[in-house]
């Protein structure tokens, strides 16, 4: 792990690797270590840069809201501090996926390609901005233990939580270990985020669409209809996969990205 300095504050990132880049954008109330396997694999052929987003992971505590266009510049500032000039293959999970329309928006010059996992191109709807706030106070209130004890029947398919309580212990760990502040701002910079529908037929990098089959935050059928308004975008569908496909099935994840960057290089 790097300890950087960019955009005003410190971030660590796991940098590995040479090659073309790959930029790995977690999701919420994550950090960089839910890309584990995909980084172990991908930094044999690829430089794989994989920081933790503002306020989460190793990084100093937020507060207040930080926004999908923060997370994004902050991006960019990394890619500078690391003095990566080579479009970046830029993935991201969910959260990391509202990111990516605000890196496509300001940063497209940075940009090689798109790989988009569990992901939505809406905004919140009204109530959802509001439940959203709801949750930032309680957490606030009572620490991210909340989030944690409710989050993993929504983030994994069902055979993960049956078969593979590692990684759904792992998830608990990381969210127990981040701030409530931080959890509390990024809940509010989701909830105040634009709808990047609009978007999707402006895209024109190579695209990659990747969704479990069990995924209930953003599910198939939503996946499949964003991926088809994106011009040639690719999509992958993964069983026994819920929200977290990258950590539920990381081979097949980790396949289907090695396969999209080696048919667009
Ligand atoms: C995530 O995995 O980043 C979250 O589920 C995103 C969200 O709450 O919309």
């Amino acid at each position: 792990m790097k300890t950087i300095t960019a955009a005003g504050t410190t971030f660590a990132v796991d940098d590995r690797g040479t090659g073309s880049p790959i930029l790995f954008v977690h999701g919420f109330p994550l950090d960089h270590t839910m890309w584990e396997a995909q980084l172990e694999s991908l930094s044999r052929t690829h430089r794989v840069i994989a920081p933790d987003l503002r306020g989460f992971g190793k990084n100093a505590v937020v507060e207040g809201t930080v926004t999908m266009e923060q997370f994004a510049d902050d991006l960019a500032a990394i890619l500078d501090a690391l003095s990566v000039t080579e479009p970046v293959a830029f993935c991201g999970l969910s959260m990391g996926g509202y990111i990516g329309w605000q890196f496509f928006r300001r940063h497209l010059t940075r940009l090689s390609s798109l790989i988009l996992i569990d992901t939505v191109a809406k905004a919140d709807s009204e109530e959802g901005a509001a439940q959203r706030h709801k949750t930032a106070e309680t957490v606030l209130a009572q620490g991210a233990e909340v989030m944690a004890k409710v989050m993993p029947a929504k983030l994994f398919a069902e055979g993960t939580l049956k078969h593979k309580p590692a990684i759904v212990e792992r998830i608990k760990h990381v969210i127990c270990s981040t701030a409530p502040s931080s959890i509390a701002a990024a809940l509010r910079g989701m909830a105040v985020r634009s709808d990047s529908t609009p978007l999707l037929t402006d895209i024109d990098v190579p695209t990659l669409v990747i969704c479990g089959a069990e995924d209930q935050i953003t599910p198939p059928e939503e996946m499949r209809k964003m991926a088809t308004a994106i011009d040639e975008a690719e999509y992958a569908e993964v069983a026994n996969a819920g929200h977290m496909t990258p950590m539920e099935q990381p081979e097949a994840v980790t396949a289907a990205i090695r396969q999209f960057l080696a048919n667009h290089s």
